[in-house]
C-alpha cells in the first residue's frame, strides 16, 4: 500500500523518547473528554494549566477558548508560529478503547488531541532548551478547525502580530508511523459550500401544464453543471464540484412549489473558484429562467486553499530528511489533496509549511479512517511530532532572520 519499504522506525533521541508517557498521558486526557467547536474550555484550561506550570503567561480566551504563549530564546532570531488544533467531532466513538471518549456523541476521530499533546511536549522541551532558542516561539492552540473554523478569528485577535513563519502538522492515517509527506505550494483545497433553491409554481401532478415544475428545472441545474466543470475549467487544474443534497416534494401527486440542492466546491486556484462560483450561478438563473422559474444560488465562502510556502517547506525537509522515512520529492507519493484545513488562514498572511506525520499502524489499531467512529492514532507518533517540531524551529531559527 505503501512506495517505502522502510519498516525500521526512526528514533527519537533519548531525551525525546523519554517523554513519550507523558505525551500519550495527555493525549488520552483530551481523547476521554473531546469537545466540540468553540466549546473547548476544558481542554483550553489543561492547556493553559501545563503552559504555566512550565513558567510561561498563556494568553486565554482568543476566540473564545484559543490559548496561546511565547517562548523567548536565548539567541536572536525570527519569531516562529506553531499550531495545534483542539476540537473533536459529533461522531459516537466505536472504538473500545479504555480511553475512549467518556461523552457520548462526541469523539476526536481526527488526531487533534495528539497535536494538542504533541504542541504541549514541543513547548516543555523548548523551555528546557531555551538558552539555545534562536528567536521567539509563539504556540497557538486553536478552536474549531473542523468548522466553522477558529484560525480565522484568532488571526483578527492578532495572533499573527510580529510573526515571520508558521508551521502546523497533521498526524496522518494516509503514511504509516514514521514517514512524513508534504509538498510546496497548493496542498489542500478551498472548500466553499453552496445552496440553491429552485421556485417554480406547483400543481396537480396529472395536470403538469398548470404549473411550473421545479424538480426538472433542478436536474437540468444539476447536470448541466457537471458539463460546466469539464467544459469550462482547465483539465490540469485539482477540482471538484459535488451535489451532495437534493430535496423536493411531499407526494406523488403534489409537483411541488420549490426544489432545492446544495453541495461543495473544492479548487485549488482562486482564479478557478471565483470564476467556476460565477457560471454555476449564471447557468442556474439561466436554465430556470428559460423554464419560466426562478434560481436563487447561496454561496458560502470556506477555508481557502492552503499553499505551503516553498523556501520553508525546503528547509522543513532538510530538517527532516535524515530522520523520516521520505523519498525524494520527485519519488514521493502525491500528498495534495482536496479537503479542507484552516491552517491556510495562516499561511494566507505569512509563510509556513503544513506536514502530514504519519501515524498509521495496524498493530496499534490505528487503521480507519479519519473521522471514522474506529479511527485512532498509533501513539508512537506523539513523540515524532516533537522532534519533527524541534527540528524544524532550530532549522528555521538559524536561516531565518528576524522581520
Ligand atoms: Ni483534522
Amino acid at each position: 500500500m505503501f512506495a517505502c519499504s522502510a519498516d525500521v522506525q526512526p528514533r527519537p533521541s533519548e531525551e525525546i523518547a523519554q517523554l513519550k508517557d507523558e505525551l500519550v498521558e495527555l493525549r488520552r486526557d483530551f481523547h476521554k473528554h473531546p469537545e466540540l467547536a468553540f466549546e473547548e474550555f476544558r481542554t483550553a484550561k489543561v492547556v493553559a494549566e501545563y503552559l504555566t506550570d512550565l513558567g510561561l503567561e498563556p494568553k486565554t480566551g482568543i476566540a473564545i477558548t484559543g490559548v496561546t504563549a511565547d517562548i523567548v530564546g536565548g539567541l536572536p532570531g525570527p519569531t516562529l508560529l506553531l499550531r495545534a488544533d483542539m476540537d473533536a467531532l459529533p461522531i459516537h466513538e466505536q472504538t473500545g478503547l479504555p480511553f475512549a471518549s467518556l461523552v457520548e456523541g462526541k469523539m476526536h476521530a481526527c488526531g487533534h488531541d495528539g497535536h494538542t499533546a504533541i504542541l504541549l511536549g514541543t513547548a516543555k522541551k523548548l523551555v528546557e532548551h531555551r538558552d539555545k532558542l534562536r528567536g521567539t516561539v509563539r504556540v497557538l492552540f486553536q478552536p474549531a478547525e473542523e468548522g466553522p473554523g477558529g484560525a480565522a478569528p484568532m488571526i483578527e485577535e492578532g495572533v499573527l502580530e510580529g510573526v515571520d513563519a508558521a508551521l502546523g502538522l497533521h498526524l496522518w492515517l494516509h503514511l504509516p508511523t514514521g514517514h512524513l509527506n508534504f509538498c510546496a505550494g497548493p496542498m489542500l483545497a478551498a472548500s466553499d459550500e453552496f445552496e440553491v433553491s429552485i421556485t417554480g409554481v406547483g400543481t396537480h401532478a396529472a395536470s403538469p401544464q398548470m404549473g411550473i415544475d421545479p424538480v426538472t428545472v433542478a436536474c437540468h441545474c444539476v447536470t448541466s453543471a457537471q458539463t460546466l466543470c469539464t467544459r469550462s475549467v482547465d483539465p490540469k487544474e485539482p477540482f471538484v464540484f459535488s451535489v451532495t443534497t437534493f430535496n423536493a416534494g411531499t407526494a406523488s401527486n403534489v409537483i411541488p412549489h420549490r426544489a432545492d440542492f446544495g453541495g461543495t466546491l473544492r479548487t485549488y486556484s482562486e482564479e478557478v473558484r471565483v470564476d467556476f462560483k460565477k457560471r454555476f450561478t449564471k447557468l442556474c438563473a439561466g436554465i430556470a429562467h428559460a423554464h419560466g422559474a426562478r434560481a436563487d444560488v447561496i454561496w458560502r465562502e470556506g477555508y481557502p486553499a492552503l499553499v505551503n510556502d516553498a523556501k520553508i517547506a525546503s528547509l522543513c525537509e532538510e530538517a527532516c530528511n535524515d530522520f523520516f522515512h521520505m523519498l525524494s520529492p520527485e519519488r514521493r507519493p502525491d500528498p495534495r489533496s482536496l479537503g479542507g484545513e484552516d491552517m491556510s488562514f495562516y499561511l494566507q498572511k505569512v509563510p509556513g509549511c503544513f506536514l502530514f506525520l504519519g501515524a498509521y499502524n495496524e498493530e496499534a489499531q490505528a487503521c480507519f479512517n479519519h473521522h471514522h467512529p474506529k479511527f485512532t492514532i498509533d501513539e508512537d507518533a506523539l513523540p515524532m511530532g516533537v522532534e519533527l517540531f524541534l527540528r524544524c524551529v532550530e532549522k528555521l531559527g538559524q536561516e531565518l532572520s528576524p522581520k
